[in-house]
C-alpha cells in the first residue's frame, strides 16, 4: 500500500485553477478528497514527491500528455444505455419525423447529430440503434452521422472498441440486443459494425471559443456535463450550441440540468428538451 500524500490548499488552489483554465470544470472543496484519491496513482507512477511538483511538471509539459493523463484522472465518466429514456422516445417520436420532413423540403440528405460529452459511448450507440431501428436499416436517400466528442482519451477508446460487460446492457431492450450486438466468448458484448459506423469519435474540449465543424447539428445532446461547469462557462456553451444547430434544432441536457432561457436562445419544449429559436 502507498503512503497518501496530502493535498495543501495552496496545490488543491494550483491543480483546481488549472483545471477550471482549461477544461471549464468546477472543482469546489467538497471534491478535494476525490482530486486527491484520482491523482493518488499518478504522483506515485510518477515518482512526485507532492503534488505542487506534479502541478509543475503538468505545466510545464508542452506535448500535452500531462494535462490529458490529468483531465482523465479528473473527469467523471458514468454513463449507461438507455439512460433518461424519455429523451430518446422523444427524438424517435417527435424529433426524427421534423427533422426528416424538413430534410426532404429542402431536398437535403444530411442527417447529423451530435453527442457532446459522450464518455464510454453508450450514449452515441443508443443514438445509432434508434436510428437504425426507425429507418428499418435502410438509410439509402439519408446520409446519417452522429459526431461523438469527449475530453478524455481513455473514454473514447472505450467507445471506439465498443465493447461491454453483459450488465452495462441492463436497460437495453432485448430485441436491439440481438439485433444490433455480437455475444463474444468471455461474456461481453460487442456493437456490430453496421451501428459504429455511424459514428465519429473525437477529442474535444467544450470549452474553446469555436469548434472545428462546417456544417449544423439538428440535434445536439449534453446531457450530464453541464453539470461540472460553472454559470459563466455553461452560458457561453449554451450560445456556441445554438449557433451550431440547425434552425428548429434540439438541445437535449441532463434530467438535472437546465438553461438560463433568458438569453433567448431556446424555448423549453418538455423538461431538460430545448429547441432553438
Ligand atoms: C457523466 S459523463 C456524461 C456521459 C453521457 N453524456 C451521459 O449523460 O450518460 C460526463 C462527460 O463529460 C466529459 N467532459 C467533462 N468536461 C469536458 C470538456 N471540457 N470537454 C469535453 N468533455 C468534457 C467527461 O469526460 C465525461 O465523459
Amino acid at each position: 500500500m502507498q503512503n497518501a500524500l496530502h493535498l495543501s490548499d495552496e496545490e488543491f488552489k494550483l491543480i483546481s485553477g488549472l483545471v477550471y483554465d482549461r477544461f471549464g470544470i468546477n472543482l469546489g472543496e467538497h471534491k478535494r478528497a476525490l482530486v486527491m484519491a484520482r491523482l493518488h496513482k499518478v504522483l506515485h507512477k510518477g515518482g512526485f514527491s507532492n503534488f505542487k511538483e506534479y502541478y509543475e511538471y503538468v505545466v510545464r509539459d508542452t506535448s500535452g500528455h500531462a494535462l490529458l493523463t490529468l483531465i482523465d484522472r479528473i473527469s467523471t465518466n458514468h454513463t449507461f444505455f438507455f439512460r433518461e429514456q424519455e429523451h430518446f422516445d422523444f427524438f424517435k417520436e417527435v424529433a426524427l419525423a421534423q427533422i426528416v420532413e424538413a430534410l426532404r423540403k429542402s431536398g437535403k440528405s444530411d442527417l447529423r447529430i451530435w453527442c457532446a460529452g459522450c464518455a464510454s459511448g453508450e450514449e452515441p450507440y443508443t443514438l445509432a440503434m434508434i436510428l437504425s431501428n426507425y429507418f428499418n436499416d435502410d438509410f439509402s436517400d439519408l446520409d446519417i452521422g452522429i459526431l461523438a466528442t469527449d475530453i478524455s482519451v481513455t473514454a473514447l477508446n472505450k467507445a471506439a472498441d465498443g465493447v461491454y460487460k453483459a450488465d452495462k446492457l441492463r436497460e437495453v431492450p432485448s430485441w436491439y440486443k440481438q439485433r444490433y450486438f455480437i455475444p463474444l466468448k468471455d461474456g461481453h458484448l460487442a456493437v456490430k459494425q453496421e451501428i459504429k459506423e455511424i459514428i465519429l469519435f473525437r477529442r474535444l474540449n467544450l470549452v474553446r471559443n469555436e469548434y472545428p465543424f462546417k456544417g449544423q447539428f439538428h440535434t445536439i445532446f449534453c446531457r450530464n456535463v453541464m453539470i461540472y461547469f460553472d454559470n459563466a462557462t455553461r452560458q457561453a456553451l449554451v450560445e456556441r450550441f445554438h449557433r451550431y444547430l440547425a434552425p428548429d434544432g434540439y438541445l437535449i441536457i441532463g434530467h438535472s440540468e437546465s438553461i438560463d432561457r433568458s438569453l433567448g436562445y431556446f424555448k423549453r419544449v418538455r423538461p431538460s428538451i430545448y429547441q432553438k429559436t
